[in-house]
């Protein structure tokens, strides 16, 4: 079975569904958050999951290098469920392409640098576009760069606020960041020239 760390920042409402997903594929073997305190944590503890917790704050430039003393030969897989630290280094290498991430927006579009959570959503809105959506894809160098494995599409209506269209996205991000680890640990992911094949 594909043993998967979660990484978390936040509520962790993309680690419950991962938590929640009804197959046994994969194994969530351990939960990291950026901080001590966040809701994200409490859910893993509530689960039965072993915590960490690496933040900036105690460990710098050596944040990445942590995270992969803890993952280094324990999991397979590592998620980005609402992570909102840049990963670097060795990780990057240690882990190509076994590290996924959820953006809250159809990539290439509202993501990069300073681009995450409700930033996104109000750029979303104030753009005027008609579709938004959410995004899993592989973890590089490049801030939300790397090859795109999933998209969901939602609709953007004139009288929506910014929260409105979170939660609409939450939704379908809750559906495809398990469906996209099912995936990966079914070995149904090819990467081809950057781009991602979904086998059948
Ligand atoms: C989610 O909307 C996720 O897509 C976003 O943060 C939120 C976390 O919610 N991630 C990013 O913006 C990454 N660039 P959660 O803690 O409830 O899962």
């Amino acid at each position: 079975m594909l043993k998967v760390a979660v990484l978390v920042s936040g509520g962790g409402s993309n680690l419950q569904s991962i938590l929640d997903y009804g197959q046994d594929s994969f194994k969530v073997e351990m939960v990291i958050g950026s901080k001590d305190g966040i809701y994200g944590l409490e859910r893993a503890k509530n689960a039965g999951i072993p915590i960490h917790v690496v933040s900036r704050k105690e460990y710098g430039n050596e944040t990445s290098n942590k995270i992969l003393e803890l993952t280094k030969g324990k999991v397979d897989l590592i998620v980005l469920a609402g992570y909102l630290s840049i990963l670097d280094g060795e990780i990057l290498k240690e882990f190509k392409d076994k590290i996924i991430n959820i953006h809250p927006s159809l990539i290439p579009s509202f993501c990069g640098d300073k681009m995450y959570g409700m930033h996104v959503h109000n750029a979303v809105r104030k753009s005027g576009v008609k579709f938004t959506g959410c995004t899993v894809h592989f973890v590089n160098e490049e801030v939300d760069g790397g090859s795109i494995i999933l998209q969901e599409v939602v609709p953007v209506y004139f009288k929506d606020t910014a929260e409105d269209i979170q939660k609409r996205v939450l939704v379908e991000e809750h559906k495809l960041l398990p469906r996209a680890i099912d995936l990966f640990s079914r070995g149904k992911i090819e990467i081809i020239d950057g781009r991602v094949n979904i086998l059948k």
